[in-house]
């Protein structure tokens, strides 16, 4: 089994470049189904482990997906669709499948997807997604374990109104309401960066969407979209990081004492002293991101302080405290919300990454542990980050994969 081994407490200094984000990435190559004339070509796509998966399950559709990850690009003939139907074993691999089932009720007017079943961070219901594919005239039937989708005659546009603003169920219903017949007006809709990404790749397609990013998109079917190709897209500069989608946690990083300065290439982040605890509650964008809690907590962990992490958007995130705390955190939960006492030091000892974001925490508290931590399960990492060892130790960090 492959593992990370790091020793903890070098310095990190220089300059990092970040790789495209997955959750930008996947709702992009789900809309390639979309393209009905010309073949799509992406680039700059990062490679992960879920790039892969969301290629198989094009493939499993009968299209023609291929993605050299060392060019990082991914190309997709999507003009023919051989299947409507997505089976468990891929969903069960990776939940963003699901994302196909809006491309695949527009372009074929139906779809089959496997019941993505539970998850480590939650029960993660689909229930708004349904119901988006529902108030635009599909025909849902839920048996057997699968979600059959159908609207033989056509999507047609409507008003829909997000209980909750789901990313997901965002993402499905834009791409699925791009291809309806008249307006849509999603209301309440999510407002993460991924989304507004999503809608301009949508819109080089030939789709009409305005407002992606508010809290009102509108979206004027269009009856044909196209392929198309490009995708728009210590003391440490990240080059490429985008400080207007960081907000809150460079607010948060702020207060915790950390000096950040950002300019048009990416953000410089510096910190010679120990960091002051603060506390964080996680919220749908533009709020504190539920995918920077568990960093955040390992942070927490040895700063100055107590500081209260809560976790407001899944209501299962906090498997990391357990591993945090066999490092010699000082953790107690209470419901949604994690008390974190600062200690002096972490120790290095083994631990597991329980999901990707854990993944990234665990190895951010073996950085500064004291001695040797092993990390397993770095399958997880690989789902989500391209090349983070290689990153790593571009900035001088002591960590190493291993395969044993
Ligand atoms: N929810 C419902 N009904 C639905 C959909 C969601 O009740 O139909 C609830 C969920 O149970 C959850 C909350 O709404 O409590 C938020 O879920 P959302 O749909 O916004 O999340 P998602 O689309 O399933 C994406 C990311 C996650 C990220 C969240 C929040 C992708 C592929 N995944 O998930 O990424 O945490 O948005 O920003 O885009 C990760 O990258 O580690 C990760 C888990």
């Amino acid at each position: 089994m492959e593992k990370l081994i790091i020793h903890g407490g070098r310095r990190l200094e220089g300059r990092v470049k970040i790789s495209g984000a997955k959750n930008a990435v996947l709702p992009i190559i789900a809309a390639t189904l979309l393209g009905q004339d010309t073949v799509s070509l992406l680039d700059e796509v990062p490679a992960l482990e879920d790039v892969t998966t969301i290629t198989e399950v094009l493939n499993r559709l009968g299209v023609e997906a291929a993605f050299d990850a060392e060019k990082h690009q991914l190309r997709v003939d999507a003009r023919r669709i051989g299947s409507c139907e997505a089976p468990y074993d891929l969903v069960r691999k990776m939940r963003a499948s699901f994302l196909i089932m809006g491309p695949l009720l527009a372009r074929c007017g139906k779809a089959k997807i496997s019941l993505p079943g539970g998850c480590a961070i939650g029960t993660r219901p689909i229930d708004l997604h349904l119901k988006g594919f529902e108030a635009l005239g599909a025909k849902i039937e839920i048996g057997h374990g699968f979600i059959e989708a159908s609207a033989p005659e056509g999507l047609k546009g409507t008003r829909i109104y997000l209980d909750f603003p789901s990313v997901g169920a965002t993402e499905n219903i834009l791409m699925a309401a791009s291809m309806a017949e008249g307006q849509t007006i999603l209301e309440n809709p999510a407002q993460e960066p991924e989304i507004v990404d999503l809608a301009n790749y949508l819109n080089v397609m030939g789709a009409k969407i305005r407002g992606a990013g508010t809290n009102v998109i509108k979206i004027d079917g269009a009856p044909k979209l196209v392929g198309a190709a490009a995708m728009t897209q210590g003391d440490i500069y990240v080059e490429n990081a985008i400080s207007e989608h960081l907000k809150p946690v460079i607010a948060k990083l702020k207060e915790a004492g950390v000096t950040i300065e950002e300019d048009v290439d990416g953000i410089r982040v510096r910190c010679d002293k120990k960091t002051k605890a603060v506390d964080i509650k996680t919220m749908p964008y533009p709020g504190f991101p539920t995918d920077m809690q568990a960093q955040f907590m390992a942070m927490l962990t040895i700063s100055e302080g107590t500081g209260c992490v809560t976790e407001t958007v899944f209501e299962n995130r906090f498997m990391h405290v357990d591993e945090l705390k066999r490092m010699g955190a000082n953790i107690r939960i209470d419901g949604r919300t994690s008390v974190v006492e600062g200690v002096d030091k972490l120790t290095g000892c083994q631990v597991k990454a329980t999901d990707l974001r854990a993944g990234a925490a665990m190895v951010l508290a073996g950085l500064v542990a004291e001695g040797e931590t092993q990390v397993g399960y770095i399958h997880h990492i690989d789902r989500g980050y391209d090349d983070l060892v290689g990153k790593l130790v571009g900035l001088g960090a002591d960590i190493q994969r291993v395969d044993r």
